[in-house]
């Protein structure tokens, strides 16, 4: 019993040597203010370039949106065409690729996404990984299936600011829905 208590007694005091030791600045409160912490909830637009529609990918980029969590707030298959593609890559236009991009673009439908939750923008990029395939970590949906820059199989916002611009670009006002998500409460704390 004696051997139990001294046990006891070294284990608590090794817990509040860790906490008292562990940092080494001002003291600070460990509770962290939900609010403070939360993110904002964003919207982003993500697309399914021809090569993700041609090789059947359209359901396993969907799949993972969803199991994430993320809410899908529109979604069409779409012929887009070349004017549509340069207001869409504007930023890229001097680029030596864009020629081949635009082709690239217009060869066949692509997927047109709005998803919905807490700082998707960023974590929309994180799930498709790099520009580069070659440079995506497996796991990504570049990283799982593609290998080269110009069929990088999806697109996704970049910022806030050109997910708006984005998805008023692709979609009309009415295409967009707001609706009750029944697993929202299951996703957030
Ligand atoms: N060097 C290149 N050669 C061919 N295509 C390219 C090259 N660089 C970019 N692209 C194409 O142009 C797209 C847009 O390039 P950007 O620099 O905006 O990368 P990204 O933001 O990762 O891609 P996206 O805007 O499609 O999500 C790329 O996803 C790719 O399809
Ligand atoms: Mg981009």
């Amino acid at each position: 019993m004696c051997e139990v208590r001294r046990a006891a007694r070294l284990a608590i005091a090794l817990v509040c040597a860790t906490t008292t030791h562990a940092f080494s600045g001002p003291p600070v409160t460990l509770t962290r203010s939900r609010s403070a912490v939360r993110m904002a909830m964003e919207r982003t637009y993500i697309m399914i370039k021809p090569d993700g529609v041609q090789r059947g990918l359209v359901g396993e980029i969907i799949k993972r949106f969803e199991q994430r969590g993320y809410k899908l707030g529109a979604l069409k298959l779409y012929q887009a065409n070349e004017d549509l593609l340069r207001k869409h890559y504007g930023d890229l236009q001097e680029k030596p690729f864009f020629p081949g991009l635009l082709k690239y673009m217009t060869s066949g439908p692509v997927t047109c996404m709005v998803w919905e939750g807490e700082n998707v923008v960023r974590m929309g990029r994180q799930m498709l990984g790099e520009t580069n395939p070659q440079a995506s970590a497996p796991g990504t949906i570049r990283g799982d299936f593609s290998i080269v820059v110009g069929r990088n199989i999806c697109h996704g916002s970049d910022s806030v600011a050109s997910a708006e611009k984005e998805i008023k670009l692709w979609f009309d006002d009415n295409e967009v829905l707001a609706w009750k998500d029944h697993s929202h409460a299951w996703v957030y704390e």
